[in-house]
Parts: structure tokens; sequence; C-alpha cells
């Protein structure tokens, strides 16, 4: 698996490994290297194909990902999270369903963010980012001005960035951060805009649990002016 070491990155705060791979797991991983990109072929792997490029940030075990790929097999996904056993389920999922527009970068995003060229994805997914709820800890969270300012390079113009999430400290640090860039727009008219999860999204495994335990999801919709 891709680790850089030759450049300074963010420290990564989260897990890559839970429990023990299961020997199912390992095989997966080995099955589907194909979808898996590779630093050194990102143009290669990725950026050479000339589709609608959507890039999903901490897609967990996949949900989203899987069903935005089936639904829309013109358009080319990304999927980034580096925690390996839900990668490894996603992937189980990709080879089942013989899906051949996902691409997966099993890491931390900030270590490939420097290789898109400018202008080059449509839309972000973010969906139920960590929290890092304590006060000491805000500076792991992953929405950062730093952050924000990298995925805007490289999206299109009027190219869009959901966020969704049920953590009340972060509703209102994703509202702070992403409106202190002014090259953003917020795409809201009525409440129904950040009440309800955009059609484009699916249900996700971390919506359903906040929903079970009564919390109440959010959705933001940035576009780049
Ligand atoms: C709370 S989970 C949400 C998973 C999924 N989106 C869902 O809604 O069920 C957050 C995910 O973000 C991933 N993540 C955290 N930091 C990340 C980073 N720097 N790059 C990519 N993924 C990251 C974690 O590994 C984790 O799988």
């Amino acid at each position: 698996m891709s680790v850089l070491s030759s450049k300074e990155f963010p420290r990564f705060y989260g897990r890559r490994i839970g429990r023990k791979l299961s020997k199912s797991g390992i095989l997966a991983l080995k099955a589907g290297s194909k979808y898996i990109l590779q630093y050194d072929k990102f143009s290669e792997d990725f950026l050479n194909f000339n589709k609608k490029k959507v890039l999903e940030i901490g897609f967990g075990d996949g949900k989203n990902l899987i069903n935005s790929a089936k639904q829309n097999p013109e358009t080319l996904y990304l999927g980034a999270d580096p925690f390996l056993n839900t990668t490894i389920k996603c992937i189980k999922q990709i080879l089942e369903n013989n899906i051949n527009n996902i691409k997966i970068w099993p890491d931390d995003i900030r270590k490939i963010l420097d290789l898109f060229p400018s202008k080059s994805i449509s839309e972000v997914k973010l969906l139920f980012p960590d929290p890092w709820p304590k006060l000491k800890h805000q500076n792991r969270r992953l929405i950062q001005i730093n952050f924000i300012n990298s995925i805007y390079k490289i999206l299109k113009t009027n190219g869009t960035v959901t966020v969704g999430t049920d953590h009340k400290i972060l509703k209102s640090w994703i509202l702070e951060k992403f409106q202190a860039n002014k090259k953003f727009e917020w795409l809201v008219e009525i409440s129904k805009d950040w009440q309800n999860r955009p059609e484009d999204c699916f249900l996700t495994k971390y919506e359903e649990k906040a929903v079970n335990e009564k919390r109440i999801p959010s959705w933001f919709v940035f576009k780049k002016k």
C-alpha cells in the first residue's frame, strides 16, 4: 500500500487498521488491486480517463460510493479512505457488482491532493467526516482552511462540495470554514436544503447510525464560484 515518506503531510489521527484483516479480506485486496490507485500512476490510473470525475473522501464501507457508481456508469469515482477494514468491504462489493467506474485511494486524501490538476474534479463528497468533538482535537478535523483551499483548486468552476454531518459542533465548524472562503457559495434557499439529504447522495452507515441514535443530520452544498 502506498505510503509516502519524502514529503511532510498533516498527521492522520484516525485508524488505518482495526480488527486483524481476514484471509478473505486480504484475498479481496489482491483480487481488487486493479481498482487501487498507485501514487506513481495517478494519471494513468485516474486522470487520463475522459469522464466526469467525482471524489468521495472518507467513503467508509462504500455505500454511497457503490450506489453512486452504479447509478452513474459514465462518471468516474475516486474514493479515498485510509481505514483498511472498511476499504476491503467496499472492494468486495465492487468485485461482486463488477463495477468499473471506481478507483480507490486507500490512504489519507491529503497525500494526493497536489497530484490533481486544477479544475479536474466536478464534485467532492464528504459524508459524515470524523467530528473530533473535543476542543483540544479540533486541529485533527479534516475540514480546515488549507484543506478547503486545496479542494477549491481541484474543483471545476461551478463544481460542488457536499458535506453531511450529524455533529452539532461540526455543523457550525463546516459553515464557518467554508464561509471564510469567499470563493465558495453555500447553496441554500429554504431549510429543506440543509435538512434533507441531497438527491445525489445515498444513505450511509454513519447516517443510519445517527438517525437510530436520534441525531439529526444536516447537509451542506457549497459551489465554487
Ligand atoms: C465517520 S466515518 C464516515 C464513513 C462514511 N462516509 C459513512 O458516512 O458511513 C469517517 C471516515 O473518514 C475517513 N477519513 C478520516 N480522515 C480521512 C482522510 N484524511 N482522508 C480520507 N478519509 C479519511 C475515516 O477513515 C472514516 O472511514
